[in-house]
């Protein structure tokens, strides 16, 4: 069985096919349940974009664990010319292939060389959106990745807000959304209940599962 556990803000850690994987591992966001030293494996590292938030502690990561750190080109290479030994740079496109995982980098709206994240494995499709504006896009990566479950910042002003992640979850029609990039601070204050009411209201047939910090979603 695989999980996602939410460690506040963006950052994730990911079962999968036996696979640990963390996804924009800034654990020491003030949310976090979780510290460095915790931390002692990890086989792949994603970061979706050069963003401090989002970057946050993987080199130290990947440097402890000798896990794989998976991003676009420029940042691999930066991770790397900080002596992270293992780095996969890739672009957004086709697939990247990682030891029975398929994982893909999608588009992202935002900057910092931003892109969102899909991961394939036997037990599920997540895709980790990054920070990002709803776009019309979503729809593709419906039509070529079908995610299961799909993660969906929602705390606005730097991202999509609780309308848009509504908008991007009519076009990704994933089985369960797990809203994220919210309430770690006042500016992107956010209450997913909202979300939950316009998913209700819209008929959609999309599950909300609202986590907080330190909590799972088993699959
Ligand atoms: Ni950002
Ligand atoms: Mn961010």
């Amino acid at each position: 069985m695989g999980y996602l556990k939410w460690l506040g803000h963006a950052a994730f850690e990911l079962k999968l096919d036996e696979k640990l994987i963390y996804i924009d591992p800034w654990i020491t966001n003030p949310k976090s349940p979780v510290k460095l030293d915790d931390i002692s494996r990890a086989d792949y590292i994603f970061v979706t974009h050069e963003h401090g938030d989002h970057l946050g502690e993987s080199i130290e990561i990947a440097k402890k664990t000798g896990g794989t750190l998976v991003s676009i080109y420029e940042i691999a290479s930066k991770a790397q010319e900080q002596s992270v030994k293992n780095v996969i740079g890739a672009n957004m496109g086709g697939p990247i292939r990682l030891n029975g995982l398929v994982a893909y980098l999608v588009p992202a709206f935002h900057t910092g060389l931003p892109t969102g994240v899909i991961i394939q494995g036997k037990e599920a499709t997540i895709y980790h959106a990054g920070d990002t504006a709803v776009f019309g896009d979503m729809a593709l990566i419906r039509e070529l990745y079908s995610p299961d479950i799909a993660l969906l910042p929602i705390g606005g002003h730097f991202t999509m807000g609780v309308k848009e992640a509504a908008k991007a979850i009519e076009l990704l029609k994933p089985n369960v959304v797990i809203p994220m990039h919210y309430n770690t601070f006042p500016v992107i204050s956010a209450d997913p209940n909202e979300l939950l009411e316009i998913i209700n209201r819209k008929g959609l047939t999309t599950k909300l599962v609202i986590l907080n910090p330190g909590e799972k979603y088993e699959f």
